[in-house]
C-alpha cells in the first residue's frame, strides 16, 4: 500500500490504476503505479509529493467506516494496562470498522490471533475489507452476535465495546485464561457501574474503572499553554482480571 501525506497533514491512499487529484495538482496513474515508497512525484502544477507507506494509524485515519471508532488515547490505554504482547489471543466485540481489532492484531503479531465479533453484516463486510486492505492476516471477523456465545477459549483479553456488555461476563470468564483480562469500553457511567458490580459478583479481581484525558499544548510566540479545546469525554474503561 502507498500513500501521499502532504505538507498540510492531508492523507491520500493511492489505488492502483487511479490518478491522484488535489488542489495542489494532478499526478497521473502510470507515474504513481511506477513510483516506490520513498520516491517523490510531481503534479501538473509542479508540486512535489512524497510517497510513504502508511502505518496503522495512517490507515485507520483514512479507512472506510460506518460508525464511530475508538480513539488513540483509549486504544493505547487498553494495550498498556493489559500488557498485551506477541502471541496473545484476543476476543473483541463489536468490531465496527475494526479500529481496535487492527491494533490488537498489530501488537499480538503473527504468533497471536484476534477474533472479532460484529452483529451487523454490513459493518462486518467493511471491517473485513479494511483488514484485508491493510494486509494483516491474524484477525478473523465473525458476523455473529457475541451474546449468543463465545466460540473460543484460552483467551488472554476479551474487549467489549457494545451495549449491556455485562450480559456476557459469565461466558467471558469461561473463555479467559487465568490472568487474562476483561476490558469494557462504556460511553456512559451507568454501564460502567453495572459492569463493575457484575464483574465483582463473578469473582473477577483487580477491577478498576477510569477514563483517560488527553490535553494538548500549543506553542505560540507569547508562550506555551494548554489548548483551549480538547476531547472532553469519549468513554470509561473497566479492567477486570480472572485469577
Ligand atoms: C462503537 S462500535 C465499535 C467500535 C470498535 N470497537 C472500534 O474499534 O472502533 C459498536 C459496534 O458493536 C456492534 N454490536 C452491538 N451489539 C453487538 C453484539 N451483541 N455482538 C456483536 N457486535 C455488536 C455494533 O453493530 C457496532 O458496530
Amino acid at each position: 500500500m502507498k500513500m501521499i501525506l502532504d505538507e498540510r497533514g492531508k492523507k491520500y491512499v493511492l489505488k492502483e490504476g487511479e490518478e491522484f487529484q488535489s488542489d495542489l495538482g494532478i499526478v497521473k496513474a502510470d507515474v504513481l503505479d511506477n513510483a516506490s515508497v520513498g520516491d517523490e512525484v510531481k503534479s501538473h502544477l509542479d508540486h512535489s509529493f512524497k510517497i510513504i507507506k502508511p502505518n496503522i494509524n495512517d490507515f485507520i485515519d483514512i479507512m472506510d467506516r460506518r460508525c464511530s471508532i475508538l480513539i488513540k488515547k483509549d486504544i493505547g490505554t487498553v494495550l498498556a494496562y493489559t500488557g498485551l504482547g506477541a502471541g496473545s489471543r484476543v476476543v473483541d466485540a463489536g468490531t465496527g470498522a475494526g479500529a481496535i481489532a487492527l491494533n490488537f492484531a498489530n501488537v499480538v503479531g503473527e504468533t497471536g490471533q484476534v477474533y472479532t465479533y460484529e452483529i451487523r453484516q454490513d459493518f462486518a463486510e467493511v471491517a473485513k475489507k479494511n483488514i484485508a486492505t491493510f494486509g494483516i492476516e491474524n484477525v478473523e471477523v465473525k458476523n455473529q452476535d457475541i451474546k449468543e456465545g463465545i466460540d473460543e477459549d484460552n483467551i488472554d483479553l476479551v474487549f467489549l465495546d457494545l451495549p449491556k456488555p455485562y450480559e456476557i461476563f459469565e461466558e467471558v470468564h469461561d473463555a479467559l485464561n487465568l490472568g487474562g483480562w476483561l476490558v469494557v469500553y462504556a460511553p456512559y457511567i451507568n454501564q460502567a457501574e453495572v459492569s463493575y458490580r457484575v464483574a465483582k459478583k463473578l469473582n473477577f479481581y483487580d477491577i478498576e474503572i477510569f477514563e483517560t484525558l488527553e490535553r494538548g499544548l500549543e506553542v505560540r510566540q507569547q508562550g506555551t499553554r494548554p489548548k483551549t479545546r480538547m476531547v472532553g469525554h469519549s468513554g470509561y474503561l473497566l479492567f477486570a482480571r480472572k485469577l
